[in-house]
């Protein structure tokens, strides 16, 4: 594998991101890994992140500098290749003019000492971001590429100091901008670390099946399921390692969509999976009864949930969780073990409180990459092209006082969009799209009489990771037939709207 030591860079997730594209395996360690601990993991070739401090902070991160004698190629990005230059002697400056975005880089062909790293890259665009620069070069480093701004843009070991095969790059070759930058990856982690790219989903499977059965030995394991992308995959892969040793708990808290519970069963069946569906819809549903505050509703949701779900567990020493890479905090590892993981919304405080240790094996992955796992094990498209949908359920949907019937009128709206957008072949062009049923009611006339019915709001929107989010720019023609179907066929809403901001500054839900 490849170990990427991230010190704290936006990027590295689309580092890691970036080799599994090139199709070799990648794991994200804090910067501050030991050099054994490095070592334990076997890797072919080591990645420096950038980050957003400079080498010359008091407490600069640096590397354990015995990750030069591992023996194996080191490539430092942006702050790496300072914490390169500073290891080994150079000199690193902040800069007066600061960089940022595109530079044109000019690559040094020497043709009798050609770089390796920069084999079949031509003068091209980068990507640039950053204060300090590299002013002096280390002994036994030569430059390979310069912009105007930056003569030192690409360093690398020479001469009495080849054998190191320690590269640095001053820009982002991970970012898109960079138009050589995969290839760049490519010739550092295939020519120069010689690895052969073997990661693919089945590969994945084979390493988490591995891993699980190692970690989880002879314990029980138990898995709260959604029915959602995540949970599914995640449980259906801990089911391929230990089999009948995962029990699934689905709570049903009645905040679901129509007919949710019977759906998700019965796509879960052909899954194999051990599952107790536990139907708590009274439970929660009276709890919640007239409560409008969105604050104290999650609350209640998230007490119940715990509660219900302590009650279907045994002695299960393992809570399997779905977190995906954008759910683990931003370059966390920085931050230290403890900031690690955001508690899932769904299930958060549970692990702690029941000493449950966690099972995540999807943590390093991308949504679309979890969908490309699940594909490899048998799980059908529908249930991996579904939407996200939040762990509070339409509870976050109903705005105001909660109650049955809302929640049914909602329910009923809801199917109709969905339905819709399905049938026309939008559903799996957007990223999540659902109503909301407002707490206003409006005037309307319908069959000469005047009604006083509530409002109700779609929204669709496009995404990569629900962080930013633009509104979908639907067909007025397709909105005009949900629209019409919803007045005429649900009972109490005389009135659509369409959601039409953008996340930030609004956010998708509407709390
Ligand atoms: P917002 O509304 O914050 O939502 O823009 C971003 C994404 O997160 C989902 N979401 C949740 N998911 N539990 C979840 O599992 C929650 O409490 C929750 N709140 C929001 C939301 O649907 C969107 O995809």
């Amino acid at each position: 594998s490849v170990i990427v030591l991230d010190f704290g860079s936006q990027y590295t997730q689309l580092i890691a991101r970036r080799i599994r594209e090139i199709g070799i395996y990648s794991e994200i360690l804090p910067y501050h890994t030991k050099a054994e601990v490095i070592k334990a993991h076997q890797p072919k070739a080591i990645i420096l992140s950038g980050g957003p401090n400079s080498v010359y902070d008091e407490k600069a991160f640096m590397p354990d500098p015995e990750v030069f004698s591992l023996g194996v190629p080191v490539l430092g990005i942006c702050y790496g290749l300072q914490a390169i230059a500073k290891h080994f002697g150079g000199n690193v400056e902040s800069s007066s003019k600061q960089e940022f975005g595109r530079a044109k880089m000019l690559v040094s062909h020497e043709e009798e000492h050609e770089s390796l790293l920069f084999r079949e890259i031509p003068d091209s665009d980068v990507w640039m971001s950053h204060g300090d620069k590299v002013t002096q070069l280390p002994d036994g480093f030569r430059v390979t590429a310069s912009t105007a701004n930056a003569e030192m843009c690409a360093i690398e070991s020479f001469g009495s100091k080849a054998a190191l095969k320690v590269y640095g790059l001053q820009f982002h070759p991970e970012v898109q901008h960079s138009l050589y930058g995969k290839q760049l990856l490519s010739n550092f982690l295939i020519d120069i670390a010689g690895i052969t790219p073997d990661w693919s989903p089945k590969s994945f499977i084979q390493h988490q099946i591995e891993e699980i059965k190692r970690v989880a030995g002879d314990s029980t394991v138990v898995c709260g399921i959604s029915g959602g992308v995540d949970s599914t995959v995640a449980a259906v892969l801990v089911s391929k390692a230990i089999g009948e040793k995962l029990h699934c708990v689905f709570v049903d808290n009645g905040l679901l969509r129509k007919d949710e519970s019977e759906k998700v069963m019965e796509f879960l069946k052909p899954l194999g999976l051990n599952i107790s569906l536990a139907d708590a819809s009274d439970l929660f549903l009276g709890r919640l009864k007239g409560v409008a505050s969105p604050e104290k509703k999650r609350k209640i949701i998230g007490r119940t949930f715990i509660q219900v779900f302590e009650e279907n567990i045994h002695d299960e020493k393992f809570l399997v969780q779905g977190t995906l890479y954008p759910d683990v905090i931003e370059s966390v590892s920085v931050k230290g073990p403890s900031e690690m993981i955001k508690s899932h919304h769904n299930v958060g405080g549970l692990p702690k409180r029941m000493k449950l240790k966690l099972i995540e094996p999807l943590r390093e992955l991308f949504k679309d990459e979890v969908r490309a796992v699940g594909r490899e094990l048998g799980i059908a498209e529908d249930i991996l092209m579904r939407h996200p949908f939040p762990g509070p359920g339409l509870a976050v949907r109903v705005l105001g006082s909660l109650t049955r019937e809302r929640l049914d009128v909602l329910r009923d709206a809801d199917q109709i969009f969905i339905d819709e957008l399905k049938s026309s072949g939008l559903y799996s062009k957007v990223w999540q799209a659902f109503s909301v049923l407002l707490p206003v009611q409006s005037v309307g006339v319908m069959g000469d009489k005047r009604t006083y019915e509530n409002v109700l709001a779609l929204r669709a929107v496009e995404s990569t990771d629900g962080m930013t989010a633009d509104w979908a720019h639907l067909p007025h023609d397709f909105l005009a037939k949900v629209s019409n179907r919803i007045i005429n066929e649900v009972r109490g809403i005389n009135r659509v709207a369409y959601d039409i901001s953008s996340k930030p500054p609004a956010t998708i839900e509407w709390e």
